[in-house]
């Protein structure tokens, strides 16, 4: 039996389109609506704040959509990324299972945000557009824009949420070193920032209330468009790069993933490398466990309701139909900043209501002591957010242990945490709590859900 640890592929053997599980979906996925009228939006509504062929990509129902071959030549920097065996970790566990890690710290940004943020520059520059708003929690999916605006000649303005401009101020410095303007959000800048602040001053954000700034800003100009690093179906897209790429790897492995995790903050990594597996499995092809896993602190899979829903605070966006904490839902600052969102993708919630997938919650310092025995064994020290992927995998693999089950198990490792060292020094220092929400705030939060006629 070989004992390979590394399956790479060349740069050639990247893939060269993304997969769309609209094509495959046995119930379509209920329709955005204008919070105005209740009726479904069309791509007029959405003509202000994005590309024109960001919006086909968002309603398109083809299967397979051409990766730009201008894009493909930048992701070839890091893509396509490894995929490691993780035989340390399954002997540090003394497991049966195989488990398998997809690794995108390899990217620029750190994470995997970037398959997401080239393409959508790429797509704005190509429609004449000159500068991009958005929001950012950790800071991945802002550096990573940043990274991409820095290549494409535009200027590029994040609103990163209050709590971890605080924490992460190198994640700042590196979106100001790309040649990014990074502001702290709730900010005095705009009309939501402002209003959010007249009630809470001391407010730590929220990716609702940073996403609010940005699109406020962006509908201002007509040079300005807005970019999002998560939630919407384009995104997802996207980021099945992941899994296309995986799946040619677990054939070099000659293995197939019995089950799959991936993190969820707004499902755009989870989606990214479940989806082709569950696009085989919707064809007829082979079954697949796959477990989304979610912070205890901000449990919009597993504690949320599936409703009609604002995607942001200020209440700009359209409605969606996803998973959700409501929109004024302010998670606790706990330090996987890009987890504390108060939605999901519609299309992952979409599939865990059709009972394709299923999903846990961890709390924040049992996904620390999995992220540390995961770095002691395999040498990678995750990101916070990848924590709660290692945690789901590591448990399935002590269920493994347990059941003395040899199951194969594939999760994605996001990111990497070297912009996250603070977190990890109050841990080692026994200063990091597992934070709860307040029930009274999130009931509050969904009682005030926008009411949509069935
Ligand atoms: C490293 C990392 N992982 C996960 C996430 C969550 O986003 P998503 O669920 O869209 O992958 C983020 C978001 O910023 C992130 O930075």
């Amino acid at each position: 039996m070989s004992d390979q640890v590394k399956y790479l592929l060349s740069e050639e053997q990247m893939p060269k389109s993304w997969y769309n599980i609209a094509a495959d979906l046995p119930v379509p996925l209920p329709p955005p609506l204008h919070p105005g009228t209740g009726q479904p939006i069309g791509p007029d509504d959405l003509a202000p704040i994005f590309p024109m062929e960001v919006i086909r990509q968002e309603v398109s129902t083809e299967r397979r959509i051409d990766i730009p071959k201008e894009v493909r030549d930048i992701f070839r920097q890091w893509r396509p990324s490894p995929l490691y065996r993780a035989r340390r970790l399954e002997k540090a566990l003394g497991t049966p299972a195989r488990i398998y890690y997809k690794y995108e710290g390899v990217s620029p940004a750190g994470s995997h945000k970037p398959n997401t943020s080239i393409p959508q520059a790429f797509y704005n520059k190509a429609e004449g557009v000159r500068r991009l708003t958005t929001e950012t929690g950790a800071g991945q999916w802002g550096s990573s824009l940043a990274f991409a605006g820095a290549l494409f000649g535009l200027e590029v303005e994040v609103f990163m949420v209050r709590v971890s401009y605080d924490q992460k101020p190198y994640r700042r410095a590196l979106m100001e070193a790309y040649g990014a303007r990074c502001v702290a959000s709730p900010s005095p800048e705009t009309e939501s920032g402002r209003a959010i602040l007249a009630s809470n001053p001391d407010s730590t954000g929220s990716l609702g209330i940073a996403i609010s700034e940005a699109v406020e800003r962006a509908v201002q100009s007509p040079d300005t468009k807005y970019a999002l690093g998560s939630v919407l179906n384009h995104v997802l897209l996207h980021q099945t790069i992941l899994g296309e790429e995986a799946m040619l790897q677990l054939e070099m492995a000659g293995d197939y993933p019995d089950v799959i995790v991936g993190c969820t903050g707004g499902g755009s990594n989870f989606g990214g490398i479940a989806f082709p597996f569950l696009g085989e499995k919707l064809r007829g092809g082979r079954d697949v466990e796959i477990i989304a896993v979610e912070p205890a602190a901000c449990p919009t899979l597993t504690k949320g309701v599936y409703a009609y829903d604002f995607g942001d605070t200020g209440h700009l966006t359209p409605l969606v139909k996803m998973h959700t904490l409501g929109s004024t839902f302010v998670p606790p600052g706990f330090h996987s900043g890009g987890l504390r969102y108060h939605g999901m993708a519609p299309l992952v919630s979409h599939i865990q209501e059709l009972g394709l997938i299923s999903s846990r919650a961890y709390k924040q310092l049992e996904t620390f002591e999995a992220g540390v025995l995961f770095g002691r064994a395999e040498g990678i020290l995750p990101a916070p957010e990848a924590n709660h992927a290692v945690k789901g995998a590591i448990d399935v693999a002590l269920e493994c242990k347990r059941d003395g089950r040899a199951r194969t198990i594939l999760f994605n490792l996001c990111g990497h945490g070297h912009f996250d060292m603070q977190a990890y020094i109050d841990f080692a220092a026994g200063k990091l709590k597992d934070i709860d929400y307040s029930q009274a705030d999130l009931e509050r939060a969904l009682a005030g859900l926008p009411k949509v006629a069935a």
